[in-house]
């Protein structure tokens, strides 16, 4: 039996801005404050060699927030590694609606609207033992980049907000989302298909299953026709 999930306060204190013109990624670049251990946002206009997750390319035209978060930790277990990641999709959630925006969550941090991707998180976390030491969390959202050329999988803000918001706008907001906390009931209300029928692929095997909960470590619980499994991000692809 996993104990429910404990409240998760997680709040970027006293952080120094860096806004670039262009970088080759800006969660590269960041590793510089490792050894200063300081707190810092590094944000650029576009990125040269944008890194996505499980080793892909990120798009990074001029037109979108490229940003990185590099996070101290005193005392976070690595049991709670998942709620940094929770925290990211929450506040990029939070942002978009401040622009009149409803996204979605599509497990673990993707965020979606109308079931296209504005924004994508890789996050690199160090840790000292059993406890996480730091965490860079890169976010990468579409403001006003053309990203057709992705064919039709991802969006950006200009096609859907009626106002007409800049990407410095959208960038501050996200960085003060970012500094307020947030909890793991606010990540749940954002996930979208649970209980829904999905299709998951682990290494060469695909199956349908109900995808029932997210669980506290992050793993989500699915029950197949023949048992209930929790099962890793990094070890798995769902589709609807
Ligand atoms: C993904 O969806 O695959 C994750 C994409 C993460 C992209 C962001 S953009 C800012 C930061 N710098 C990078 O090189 N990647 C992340």
């Amino acid at each position: 039996m996993i104990p429910p999930a404990p409240r998760f306060r997680h709040t970027v204190k006293k952080m120094k801005i860096e806004i670039l013109d262009e970088v080759d990624s800006t969660n590269e670049y960041i590793k510089r404050y490792l050894a200063t251990r300081e707190n810092v946002v590094v944000s650029a206009r576009r990125q040269t060699g944008g890194k996505g997750t499980k080793g892909r390319s990120f798009l990074s035209e001029e037109g979108g927030v490229y940003l990185s978060a590099l996070t101290f930790y005193q005392n976070l277990s690595s049991n709670e590694a998942f709620r940094i990641m929770t925290h990211a999709a929450v506040s990029v959630c939070r942002t978009a609606e401040a622009f009149g925006v409803s996204p979605e969550i599509k497990w673990p941090n993707d965020v979606l609207v109308s079931g296209r991707k504005l924004c994508g998180i890789l996050i690199e976390n160090g840790f000292c033992g059993n406890r996480v030491d730091h965490s860079i969390v890169g976010i990468g959202l579409n403001v006003k980049n053309d990203v057709s050329e992705l064919g039709g999988i991802a969006i950006s803000l200009k096609e859907i907000v009626s106002q007409n918001c800049t990407v410095d706008e959208v960038r501050n907001a996200l960085i003060a989302n970012l500094s307020a906390p947030s909890d793991f009931d606010s990540y749940l209300s954002y996930i979208w298909f649970l209980g829904r029928e999905i299709s998951v692929t682990e290494g060469d095997k695909t199956y349908r299953a109900i995808a029932r909960r997210i669980l506290p470590d992050g793993r989500l619980e699915v029950q197949s026709s023949c048992e209930l499994r929790a099962l890793s991000s990094a070890e798995i692809k769902i589709r609807l």
